[in-house]
């Protein structure tokens, strides 16, 4: 096991994506070491945003890798392998769960878990890789302004024993990294690609020149969004350059 063979807990942290870079700057960390907290003070997310989560409700981890055989231009695989990840260990407990491009996890129309992967390049070599995860378990409410947040908790009526839920995410992100390291990098792309939320299906969506409706059809170079406008017109979009609308 690389993903979980060492685990590091701290009562509260204010973010375990910060906390790790830390130790990775001191430390000698082994790859797989997990950072884990019950409580951030200033939780991350995507674009500044900060990530909602009581107190010992939910799994709040960074995970330590050392991906050197990715090459920077292909990072987005290890979005890839995360996202899938965390979906086998949600449809070990529920019938079904999407992505939402690039690396939110969804279940019908909320969303249940938020991945921040930051990674620091030496040369044109990955130097290490934090990849973080809040994956909602057990909160009921949710006060932020975030629009549509759920956990496993709401969904099933059911409370999870939080130990048990990391070791078995962190079995299943184990194996989508191995995938990766054998060099599998179609199979985990087409599972990506074949998870994603609203996938091949007509919606709207907006970029710079407003609103369109189009169908997602693939992931093309660096994790764009490869997009099939209802005229005809395929377009690729990187993060922020698209939005999907309700
Ligand atoms: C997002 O959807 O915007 C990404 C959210 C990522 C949240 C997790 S919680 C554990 C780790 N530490 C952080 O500060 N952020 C990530």
């Amino acid at each position: 096991m690389i993903i979980g063979s060492n685990i590091l807990f701290f009562e509260n942290l204010s973010s375990t994506n910060t906390h790790t870079a830390d130790l990775l700057k001191k430390n000698n960390v082994q790859e797989g070491t997990i950072v884990q907290t019950n409580y951030q003070s200033s939780g991350r997310g995507y674009w500044g945003n900060s990530w909602e989560s009581e107190d010992g409700k939910n799994l709040l981890i960074s995970i330590v890798l050392f991906p050197s055989f990715i090459k920077p231009e292909d990072q987005f695989l290890i979005s890839m392998a995360i996202s899938l990840g965390i979906s086998d260990f949600l449809l070990s407990i529920i019938p079904g769960c999407s992505i939402k491009w690039p690396n939110d996890i969804w279940v019908n129309n909320d969303k249940i878990a938020g991945i921040l992967i930051e990674s620091s390049l030496s040369g044109d070599q990955i130097e290490f890789t934090v990849a973080g995860i809040g994956l909602n378990i057990n909160q009921e409410k949710f006060l932020s302004e975030a629009p549509n947040p759920i956990s496993l908790r709401l969904l099933t009526g059911m409370n999870y024993d939080l130990p048990t839920c990391l070791n078995q995410l962190a079995s299943h992100l184990d194996k989508r990294y191995k995938q990766l390291i054998a060099g599998n990098y179609s199979q985990v792309k087409k599972e990506y690609v074949s998870k994603l939320f609203r996938l091949n299906e007509l919606f709207e969506f907006k970029d710079f020149q407003g609103i369109f409706t189009g169908r997602i059809l693939n992931v093309g170079d660096y994790g764009r969004l490869k997009i099939g406008k209802q005229n005809g017109d395929i377009k690729e979009y990187a993060f922020k350059e698209i939005e999907f609308i309700p």
